[in-house]
């Protein structure tokens, strides 16, 4: 398959675990030097990068809180130091922090709100200027490909996660608001949705058999997602197979937003 990412350069946010790691590794299998950014945990992401590296491949680990506008910049010309600029962003840190509403402390929603939202805008913004900068290059038709982390909860409610919710559905509509702002540039910008993915942030509700059995309730398609089901549809967004792509959300959720417990009901 032509999805080769040779020569072009990667940064993935919140890359040390779950989907953003899942994210970098297949960007880099896919020939693209990637940087690794980090914000609590240097070991995997490190660990990650040397991974890369010895298989022939060029990676760095970055620390960086995206919600913290010197810390985007740094992560930023991190990039530009040692690659000379980027071709490809992956907006994808994220954080839960689940409280019934009428409990929901000021400081998890303001977190989850900065985190989720404001770090994807932080990073939108330094990717939109950094693709302007280096202009175009011949490894890709777009001038630039940036891709939002959403997920299928900026389409479904979740009752006791309306931080999170929130933080998604203004997801959808910054990615959308944005590719139109700028497809004149030849700047694609997408989201992905991912649905139940097994990673750290969900653990609860896929560890136990009997949590594993009501989520799968939830999943047309019967079973639970796997990282490297979400760095395939990065890998091809991020590459010119999609190039006539843009301002779309592809949901990669197993069915979850097909409403499944209408299958055999209303
Ligand atoms: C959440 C997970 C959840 C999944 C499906 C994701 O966005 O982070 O905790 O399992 O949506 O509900």
């Amino acid at each position: 398959m032509p999805l080769t990412l040779h020569d072009q350069v990667a940064i993935v946010t919140g890359a040390s675990s779950g989907i953003g790691y899942g994210v970098a590794k297949a960007l880099a299998d896919a020939g693209a030097s990637v940087v690794i950014n980090y914000h609590s945990e240097p070991a995997p992401a490190e660990a990650l990068a040397s991974q890369i590296n010895h298989a022939g491949g060029h990676a760095i680990a970055v620390k960086a809180d995206v919600s913290n506008e010197s810390d985007v910049d740094r992560l930023f010309q991190a990039s530009q130091e040692r690659f000379g600029g980027v071709d490809i962003v992956v907006a994808n840190s994220g954080v839960q922090k689940d409280h019934p509403f009428v409990d929901m402390p000021l400081d998890d929603w303001r977190r989850v709100l900065d985190v989720n939202l404001t770090g994807q805008f932080l990073t939108a913004q330094r990717a939109v200027r950094e693709f302007a900068r280096r202009g175009p290059r011949p490894v890709s038709k777009a001038l630039g490909k940036l891709i939002l982390m959403s997920s299928v909860h900026d389409v479904i409610p979740w009752a006791g996660h309306v931080n999170y919710a929130a933080s998604k559905g203004g997801i959808q509509m910054m990615m959308k608001s944005l590719a139109q702002e700028v497809a004149p540039q030849r700047i694609r910008v997408n989201a992905i949705a991912p649905g139940a993915i097994k990673t750290p942030i969900n653990r609860a509700a896929w560890e136990t058999e009997e949590a594993l059995e009501r989520l799968l309730k939830l999943i047309p398609y019967g079973r639970v997602g796997e990282p490297e089901d979400i760095g395939k549809a990065a890998v091809w967004l991020a590459s010119d197979e999609s190039d006539y792509v843009t301002g779309t959300t592809l949901y990669v959720d197993g069915g979850m937003t097909l409403y499944p417990e209408f299958a055999n009901n209303g």
